[in-house]
């Protein structure tokens, strides 16, 4: 388990994923300027979320969430909570959720009620990934670093059974059961 070893095939190399995180950080610091808070998703947003940081050219702070999900299906048909919750006081705060991967939109859905709940004055959502034809709720994601339609992905930050994080690219694993 905590070797595993599947084919992998490329879907974005690390140059691809720095030059775009470099736009992203570019992009976000001219638009939301300083003085956000960067809301990671643990585990899978780790990596980029310390890319965009350093990509960023305005001072920002960062926290972690961490979200479990529990019934049948993960989190399409489970129950969501929070098994940690921010440090940084979110009341009145500019908050931009940084997610690895959006893919039925549940996840994103739930911590944006629950961060309006904390009094957050605005709050954005940037994910690495974006899978749109995955998605079962509406949702508005305001800034995407790549749109990929389907596969199984791992690598920056995303795993299969806790492995493949570390990856500095992205890629298809070959598995006998997709997940997507
Ligand atoms: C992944 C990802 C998102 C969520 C997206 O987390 O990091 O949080 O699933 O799925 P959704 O849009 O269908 O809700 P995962 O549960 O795999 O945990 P991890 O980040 O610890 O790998």
């Amino acid at each position: 388990m905590s070797n595993e070893q599947h084919p992998l095939e490329v879907v974005l190399t690390p140059e691809q994923i720095q030059a775009r995180v470099g736009e992203l950080g570019r992009q976000i610091s001219h638009e939301m300027g300083k003085d956000i808070i960067l809301l990671g998703v643990l585990k899978g947003a780790f990596v980029f979320l310390g890319d965009l940081a350093r990509a960023m050219n305005v001072p920002v702070r960062m926290d972690f969430v961490r979200l479990a999900s529990y019934g049948a299906d993960s989190v399409s048909c489970g129950t969501i909570t929070m098994t940690k919750e921010p440090e940084l006081d979110l009341k009145g705060q500019r908050v931009l959720v940084v997610e690895d991967i959006v893919d039925t939109g549940r996840t994103v859905r739930w911590l944006l009620d629950r961060l309006a709940g904390m009094g957050a004055a605005e709050v954005k959502v940037c994910s690495f990934i974006d899978k749109p034809e995955r998605r079962e709720l509406a949702l508005d994601i305001d800034y995407v670093g790549f749109r990929v339609p389907q596969g199984f992905l791992v690598g920056y930050g995303l795993d299969y059974n806790e492995c493949y994080r570390h990856l500095p690219g992205v890629y298809e694993v070959k598995l006998d059961r997709q997940r997507g």
